[in-house]
C-alpha cells in the first residue's frame, strides 16, 4: 500500500511541477526501461533492507534514475567520455551506471551502502555485457559513501537523490580533498535537486539546470 502510495505522489510531484508532456515521457520510460535493457532495476519495497540502521536515518529509498533525465544531461555535456571515468554514489540496482555505460566512459563505479543491492547492480552490468558484447570496465563497491576514497581518476560525480544533504557534505567534502591533491576538471550532476546549491556554490559553478529534475556543476579554476 505505502509503495502505490509512494508512486502516487512520485507521479502528482511530476506532475505538477515538470508538466503533462515530461511527466508522460517519464513514465514511459521508467515501465519500458527493464525490459528494454535486459536488466532489473525496478523499485521493490524492502530493496534496502540491509542496510544498517545507522545509514537508514539518512538514506533516500531505492529507485532507479529516469533515463530521460540522464540523457538529457548526458547527451548535453561536453565530455571526452572514452577518457572520462563516472562514480554514482548510492549506486542502488546500478540504473545510471548501465546507462553510463551506454555513453562510453572508461570506467564506471558504484558505491552503494546495500550489499544486496551491490549485488544486482553486479548482475545488472553482466548482463549488459553479454546483450551489448561491449567491454564494460566497472567497479561496485559495497561502502557508504562517506567513507570511500575518491580516485583521482574520478572526473564525473553523479548522485540521484541518495542521502540527506549532511552526507552529500561529507562525500563534497572528499571530494574537494582529492580536488586538492589533484587539480582536475570536473562535473557534478545532481538528479532531482533539493538543496544541493547551498553546498555546492560558490565553490562550484552552475553549468545546466532544469527544474525539479537536475543541475550540472564543475569546478571554477
Ligand atoms: C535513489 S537511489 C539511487 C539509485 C541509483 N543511483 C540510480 O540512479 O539508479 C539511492 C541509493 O543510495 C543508497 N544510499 C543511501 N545512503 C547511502 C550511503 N550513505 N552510502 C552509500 N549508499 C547510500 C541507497 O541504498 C539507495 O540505493
Amino acid at each position: 500500500m505505502s509503495f502505490l502510495w509512494t508512486n502516487i505522489k512520485d507521479v502528482w510531484f511530476s506532475l505538477t511541477k515538470r508538466g503533462l508532456v515530461l511527466t508522460v515521457k517519464t513514465i514511459y520510460a521508467e515501465l519500458r526501461f527493464d525490459k528494454k535493457h535486459g536488466v532489473d532495476t525496478s523499485r521493490r519495497s524492502g530493496d534496502q533492507s540491509d542496510v544498517e540502521q545507522r545509514l537508514k536515518t539518512t538514506a533516500v529509498r531505492h529507485q532507479g534514475s529516469n533515463s530521460v533525465f540522464f540523457n538529457l544531461v548526458f547527451s548535453k555535456l561536453n565530455l571526452d567520455f572514452a577518457n572520462s571515468v563516472f562514480i554514482d554514489f548510492g549506486s542502488g540496482k546500478g540504473r545510471a551506471l548501465v546507462l553510463a555505460a551506454e555513453y562510453g566512459f572508461k570506467k564506471i563505479i558504484g558505491v552503494e551502502a546495500s550489499e544486496k543491492l551491490c549485488r544486482a547492480a553486479e548482475e545488472n552490468l553482466a548482463r549488459r555485457r553479454t546483450i551489448t558484447k561491449k567491454t564494460i570496465n566497472y567497479d561496485i563497491i559495497n561502502s557508504d559513501a562517506r567513507a570511500y576514497k575518491v580516485e583521482p581518476e574520478i572526473n564525473v560525480f553523479y548522485f540521484f537523490d541518495p542521502f540527506h544533504m549532511s552526507v552529500f557534505r561529507e562525500v563534497m567534502d572528499n571530494i574537494g580533498k582529492s580536488l586538492q591533491s589533484n587539480p582536475r576538471k570536473i562535473w557534478v550532476v545532481y538528479l532531482h535537486p533539493r538543496g544541493e546549491d547551498e553546498i555546492l556554490s560558490p565553490k562550484y559553478k552552475l553549468v545546466d539546470s532544469k527544474a525539479h529534475c537536475y543541475t550540472v556543476w564543475t569546478n571554477t579554476p
